[in-house]
Parts: structure tokens; sequence; C-alpha cells
């Protein structure tokens, strides 16, 4: 389901690391970034399993912008990895379900939209982050047969690993409606969740990967599906409560593995940040329009009827994405392109200790 001239990046970006193989080339080789995650990273996994239309994205109007055709990404253009492999220099990384067996071309991409931290997150209807990483070992042996181990090895260490996982074990607690939590008990889910997290980063980890990329948590309470729920237009508040919960464990474990594990890496996205300033004041960053999606229906388009083939035939779509924060529930590309561009160089109040440019640079030394 390529377009043409993506298959000639594609065809061509293979053909080179191909060739610099074979030749035994002493070019610099590119550092591949491997993607883990959900419908933030997820450039089409779901269209390759079996699951239900509500965790797919792969027809009109999705993908509209950029792609002219849709992808399974839930933007109207690119998604933050997108643009981060982008400034890397490398190709559009394609879903490894949608890999052939020889095929490696500076990375794969494992997430699958819906998939949380924790493996019963919408169990049997997304690639889980525990079986993601499963499929990466995988790769990791075909790399070794392919390129021999010590070739493997360095692919493997130099590499960058974006991930963007935790929003569908929270979305998913909200919806069962086990508010109001007692303050323990949401601390404890929050544990759950940063538990399972760690044991996939040291499951990396012990596979070889160094080199983190961490897409923190959003301020989730105002997205618009949510923001629709509290009836007065306001974020829920204990959405925007948990998310925090969640940041603070995830730097603190993030931290604590940097400290036990030799050269573990990390840089860390302020997600929360950034999309609360942008939200709060649009204008700014070039948007119109903060908290309404482009495409859905009801209150703020909150209802995640775009496309017209989730059950919900109505929807509506705006004429500007750009001028959009939100395409529906997620960021469309404009925003993705800035949270990318604050990832990949922004000052250490944002993204830190190491930003993602600097990490892919490590490996060139
Ligand atoms: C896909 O899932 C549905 C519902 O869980 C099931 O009925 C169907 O048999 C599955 N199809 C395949 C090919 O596994
Ligand atoms: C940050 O990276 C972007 C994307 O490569 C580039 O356009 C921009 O000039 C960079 N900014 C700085 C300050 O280096
Ligand atoms: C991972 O999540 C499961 C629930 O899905 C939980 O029982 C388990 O304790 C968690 N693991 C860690 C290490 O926190
Ligand atoms: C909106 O409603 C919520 C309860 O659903 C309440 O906590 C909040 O204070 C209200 N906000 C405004 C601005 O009225």
């Amino acid at each position: 389901m390529l377009t043409p001239t993506l298959n000639a990046i594609f065809t061509a970006a293979f053909a080179s690391l191909f060739i610099s193989i074979r030749c035994d080339n002493p070019l610099p080789r590119d550092v591949a970034l491997f993607i883990f995650g959900d419908s933030i990273n997820d450039a089409g996994t779901n269209k390759y399993i079996n699951t239900t239309v509500n965790f797919r994205a792969n027809f009109f109007p999705y993908g509209e912008t950029f792609f002219h055709y849709p992808t399974g990404r839930f933007s109207n253009g690119r998604l933050i990895a997108d643009f981060i492999a982008e400034y890397a220099k490398l190709p559009l990384i394609p879903p490894y379900l949608q890999m052939k067996d020889d095929e490696f071309m500076g990375g794969a991409n494992f997430a699958s939209a819906g998939a949380g931290a924790l493996s019963d997150t919408y169990e049997g209807f997304v690639v889980s982050f525990m079986m993601q990483l499963k499929q990466f070992e995988k790769l990791e042996k075909k790399l070794s047969k392919r390129l021999g181990n010590e070739e493997a090895k360095k692919v493997i260490a130099e590499a960058v690993y974006l991930i963007s996982i935790r929003n569908n074990d929270y979305l998913t607690l909200i919806h069962r409606n086990l508010t109001p939590f007692q303050p323990s008990s949401m601390e404890e889910y929050v544990g759950m969740v940063i538990g399972n997290i760690t044991t996939v980063l040291e499951g990396i980890y012990k596979a070889g990967g160094r080199k983190f990329g961490m897409i923190g948590i959003k301020n989730i309470g105002c997205l618009p599906s949510l923001r629709k729920s509290t009836g007065n237009g306001s974020c829920l508040r204990i959405a925007n409560v948990l998310a925090k919960l969640h940041d603070i464990d995830l730097i603190s474990i993030l931290k604590k593995l940097e400290a036990q594990l030799q050269g573990f890496k990390y840089s860390y996205f302020d997600f929360y940040t950034s999309a609360r300033d942008r939200i709060r004041n649009p204008s700014k960053y070039g948007f119109k329009e903060g908290k309404m999606a482009c495409c859905g229906s009801g209150p703020f388009r909150g209802n995640p009827s775009c496309g017209g083939k989730r059950g919900v035939k109505e929807y509506s779509l705006c004429r500007r994405p750009e001028k959009f924060l939100f395409f529906d529930n997620h960021p469309t590309e404009r925003a993705n392109q800035q949270y990318a561009q604050l990832m990949w160089n922004g000052s250490s109040s944002i993204t830190g200790p190491y930003n993602v440019e600097e990490l892919f640079k490590l490996g060139r030394a």
C-alpha cells in the first residue's frame, strides 16, 4: 500500500545500507531508530493484526494532508516519530509487521494503537508492549543472521529507542468508571504501569539497547473526548492528576535505571507542559484552536467518530487542520512537528538530560 514515491525512498535507503554492508564500506553507518508504544507512534501496525476499527485509522480523512492516503497513522499527516526519522536523515520507519523478511531500512516500528504498558489493556486487540519487545528480540536474531553478530550488536547498541506508552492504561481505567479513586489506589495503579514499563526497558537494555527517547504523558484530561465528559468544558481533573503521578514516577525510574545500568542513556520529553502551553495559548504557537478536534463529532468533536467508520457515521471535518492542535483525539501533523522539534533539540527544561539529537550523535562517535 505504499505510494510510488515512498517505495522509491524505501528502496533507495535499503539499497544504500545493503551496499555499505556488502562492500564493507567504512562510511558511517546510519544510527537506527526503533519505535515502540501506542497510537502516538503507530505507523500502521494495526492494519496487520486482527483488531477492531476502533484501533485503526486506515481510512479517509486520516493521512489526508501529507500522505494523501490513509497509512494507519492517527493524524492528518506525519507523527512525531516520522519527524524524528527525518531529522536523523533516516527514511520513514515502517511497521515491523509490514517488513519483508530480508528487509531492514534503518529501523522498525512496533507501536500499536490501543496498547498500554499493562498487558491486559485492550488485550487481544493490540500488540501489547510486552509483545512488542518479543518482536524486537525476533528482529534482532534476524539481523544477527544477516549482518553477523558483531555488526548487529553495533546497530542495536547505537540505535535510539523511541517510546510512547501509558495513555491507554489510564484511559481504560477512566472509561471503566472507577472514579473517584482513593489516592492510594491511584498510586498503586500508576506503580503497576511504571513497573511494567520498567520491565520492557530492562528487556530492551538486555537485548543491547542503550539510548531511550521517552515521550512523557500528556495532560490527558484535556483530550477532546475527556473535556466533553465534564459537561462544562473544563479538563477532566482526575485524569490530569493521574498523568502527573505517572510522570513523577517515570522520571524517578529513568534516573534509577541510569544509575543502575551501565551505559543506559535517556531523553525524557515533557509532553505534559508542551501540550498544556499550546492548549492554553494556541495562537502563540500558530494555532487557532487548542481545545476542539478537527475531526469527530459532539462537543469539542470529542467523539472518536472521525471518518464515520467506528459505529457512528456522523462526523465533521475542519477545513484547515494546520490551525488545530488536535486532529481527532491525537495531535495534528503541525502539532507533531512542533513536539518532534522540542524532542530533537529543545531546551533542557523540556527535553533532558539528553535531547534526541544528542542521543543520535552519541552513536556516531
Ligand atoms: C478476529 O477476531 C474476531 C473477534 O475476536 C474473531 O471472531 C475472528 O475469528 C478473528 N479472526 C482471525 C482471522 O483470527
Ligand atoms: C532544531 O532542529 C530543527 C530540525 O532539524 C532545525 O530546523 C532547527 O534549525 C534546529 N534548531 C536549532 C536551534 O538548532
Ligand atoms: C505488570 O502489570 C500486571 C497487571 O497487568 C501486574 O500484575 C504486575 O504486577 C505488573 N508488573 C510489575 C513489575 O509491576
Ligand atoms: C466544571 O465541572 C467540574 C465537575 O465536573 C468542576 O469540578 C469544575 O470546577 C467545573 N469548572 C468550571 C469552570 O465551572
